[in-house]
């Protein structure tokens, strides 16, 4: 069990910061059900992000872009059901809060009251200041997200590393330091070099979780089912892999349709 896991029941986004004060790590995983929040909650991870990624594991889209509202405030409203000590990040979907600030806070508040989450985030820096700050002032907590941000996939063309050249690292820095100044309680960078994850992390006091960042972060977040190995298609370097659920899941219920096809499957103690 963890130091962290010890001495606090509800992780806050202020328990956060104490841990980047503290020099301790912050674990972050995604996660959509009821069922799959409880196990990362036990296991003791301090945020779950109910992420747009839901998109792509739980619908099987290509991209975040098409998920909907409602759709992550259901997937949310099943985490939050599951969850007694994790602090409970929400995407905001593509389409619901870039500039326009009153549709960005509807849409807060909306995953807020239906969900029962703890928070929101949103992607982007300067561009969309005016939609994060408006969030903010409904007392609603806000995490950054800034380098590769998936819902604009179709600006980027790829989803190759971020912030490589000078000029884009520079603007990385500045809204950074900006989300801090606004009020964010945390940032995420993702698939960005591990020297600016490092300057990045220095520059600001609010915590920030890499994924393809490096290990110079407060923190590391992971969709959950890459880390299970149920998504067996996308390898990108980051990615650690710690089990291989896609061949235990397939193998057993093979053997369960084996069972049901030579009778095997109930036999006399499984039966009335
Ligand atoms: O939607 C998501 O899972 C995310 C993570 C990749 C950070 O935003």
């Amino acid at each position: 069990m963890s130091v962290s896991k010890k001495k606090h029941k509800r992780v806050t986004t202020n328990v956060l910061r104490t841990l980047k004060e503290r020099g301790e790590k912050i674990a972050m995983l995604t996660a959509y059900d009821y069922s799959m929040a409880r196990i990362v909650d036990d296991a003791g991870v301090e945020v779950i992000l109910v992420g747009d990624s839901a998109s792509n594991v739980m619908a099987g889209h290509e991209t975040t872009l098409p998920i909907t509202l409602n759709q992550m405030i259901y997937h949310a409203s099943s985490v939050v059901k599951a969850v007694k000590r994790a602090l409970i990040v929400v995407d905001l979907p593509f389409g619901t809060y870039q500039g326009n600030s009153k549709l960005a806070l509807r849409s807060a508040i909306r995953i807020m009251k239906e969900s029962g989450a703890h928070s929101v985030k949103l992607e982007g820096g300067r561009e969309i200041k005016d939609s994060i700050e408006r969030v903010l002032t409904a007392g609603v907590p806000v995490m950054g997200h800034l380098g590769l941000t998936p819902q604009s996939i179709y600006k980027f063309g790829t989803y190759t590393v971020r912030a490589k050249e000078e000029e884009e690292a520079e603007k990385l820095i500045r809204d950074a330091k900006m989300l801090e100044k606004i009020g964010c309680f945390g940032i995420v960078l993702e698939k960005i070099p591990a020297a600016l994850a490092k300057q990045v992390t220095e520059s600001v006091s609010i915590p920030i979780i890499g994924i393809g960042a490096g290990p110079h972060v407060d923190g590391q977040v992971l969709v959950l089912h890459d880390v299970l190995g149920i998504t067996q298609e996308f390898q990108p370097r980051f990615l650690r892999r710690y089990l291989n659920l896609y061949d235990d899941i397939k193998g057993a219920l093979s053997r369960y349709v084996e069972d049901v096809k030579l009778g095997d499957f109930p036999n006399e103690k499984e039966q009335y």
